[in-house]
């Protein structure tokens, strides 16, 4: 079967690496992908381009397409291939709202006792700058759509939150995005990223991850796409996996069939472990990035034959088995990330590393891959526990080398301190 992954990052590198061990899979395309996908064919469409991406897949006969990003789900990718005869891992427009509309997915969550941190919706500036007058603090302030990842403020004082309604509403730094807003209370506790595959019935979740988005060590400096994850989450203890399931998971699918908006594909929950129980923070509609470079490398199953179950409804009867042990991804990105910085440097990699160096911001250059992006790649290595993984992952970065590199160097210290 021919198979095309969308997207270009290091989470679509990943998908692509497990795909490539599929018997069933005679080619792989990326569109666009990037310079170091060496397992598929590149094809230069840019992601939002859907009917370009449908042209495309009609004319060469693709029998599959994962649609890996929040943008072209959000956008209805999904809903046009299947439209040309084309099935597709992801879920369709009226399922991805569930990420794109943060009001959606709050009202959602309200309308069927799914626990989320309490909140209000704006659509005029008036009113949001009248209740943040008052509001506890911190608080927490969020643009309605899709905001590459950015479109949360945690406000400190009244004047940082009327500047972050200011600038949402009015300046609309996050675009259009901006139009309404949801204003919440700040919860406390550690996060839990948990992805899950899903048929709009049955829901599978994958083995929890922890991301670290901030740019520095002990968590300082800006936000960024994610420096690292590791696997599994140690704050995701059994008991907690469980509440998870029967009031968030589960509740999540039947709600969202119940609206006449059934989800099928990865549903990732990010999660915060309260004083008060696990809640929601965010739903994503996709596998989240980099989580999928330390969940999958763990996955036992086969990724296709779980995908395709996904699409067709028969995931009650497909194996989804994970392995023990533990995985770390490290990212490597270019000095600077994620404000500026230089690329366009060579990358080499040692002949005897022993984990997998999985491309995000990297192009091909005659024979050699150039950095090409604030994350250029990720090392990503597994073992019997986490303390291992962390170290073997650490480890075999130092045979990875490209002009200007910086990564963080605490990825997983939080998560061992945990565990001990
Ligand atoms: P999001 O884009 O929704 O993932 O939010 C980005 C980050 O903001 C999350 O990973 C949390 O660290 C933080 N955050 C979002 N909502 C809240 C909240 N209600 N309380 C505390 N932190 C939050
Ligand atoms: N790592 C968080 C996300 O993929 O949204």
């Amino acid at each position: 079967m021919k198979v095309a992954v969308i997207g270009s990052g290091g989470r679509e590198h990943t998908i692509i690496k497990k795909l490539s061990e599929s018997k069933e899979i005679t080619q792989l395309y990326a569109i666009p992908g990037n310079g170091g996908m060496s397992e598929a064919t590149l094809v230069p469409i840019p992601v939002t381009d859907i009917d370009k991406i449908c042209e495309f897949a009609k004319n060469e006969k693709i029998d599959y397409v994962v649609v890996a990003p929040d943008d072209p789900l959000v956008a209805g990718m999904v809903d046009a291939l299947n439209s040309v005869g084309i099935d597709c891992f992801g879920p369709d427009k009226k399922a991805a709202i569930i990420e794109g509309s943060k009001v959606f997915s709050k009202d959602l969550m309200k309308k069927y006792g799914i626990p989320t941190a309490a909140y209000g919706v704006y659509n005029n500036i008036d009113d949001a700058l009248e209740y943040v007058k008052t509001a506890p603090l911190p608080t927490v302030i969020k643009a309605d759509g899709l905001a590459l990842g950015k479109g949360v403020i945690i406000a400190e004082t009244k004047e940082e939150a009327e500047n972050a309604v200011r600038s949402i509403m009015e300046d609309k730094i996050f675009g259009a995005s901006g139009n309404n807003i949801v204003i919440e209370e700040f919860l406390t506790g550690p996060e839990v990223s948990v992805l899950a595959f899903t048929d709009g019935k049955t829901l599978v979740p994958m083995v929890s991850a922890m991301d670290h988005k901030r740019a520095k060590d002990g968590d300082k400096g800006l936000n960024t796409g994610g420096m690292g994850t590791i696997a599994p989450n140690p704050y995701y203890t059994e008991d907690v996996a469980k509440v998870c399931m029967d009031e968030i998971f589960i509740p999540t699918i039947r709600a969202m069939e119940k609206e006449g908006r059934t989800f099928k594909g990865c549903l990732f929950f990010g999660l915060m472990i309260t004083e008060n129980g696990p809640k929601v923070i965010e739903y994503n509609c996709r596998f989240g990035d980099p989580e999928t470079q330390v969940v999958l490398p763990l996955l036992e199953s086969d990724l296709f034959t779980i995908m395709k179950a996904c699409t067709n409804g028969t995931l009650d009867k497909c194996e989804v088995k994970f392995k023990d042990g533990a995985a770390c991804c490290v990212v490597m990105a270019s000095n600077g990330y994620p404000e500026k910085y230089q690329s366009g440097f060579p990358i080499t990699v040692d002949g005897d590393i022993e984990a997998t160096v999985i491309y995000a911001g990297a192009k091909k250059d005659g024979d050699n891959i150039l950095s090409a992006g604030g994350r250029v790649l990720g090392v990503s290595a597994t073992a019997g526990d986490l303390k291992s993984a962390i170290e073997k992952a650490y480890k075999e970065t130092q045979k990875v080398h490209f002009e200007n590199a910086y990564k963080r160097n605490d990825i997983g210290a939080r998560a061992l301190k945990a565990l001990n």
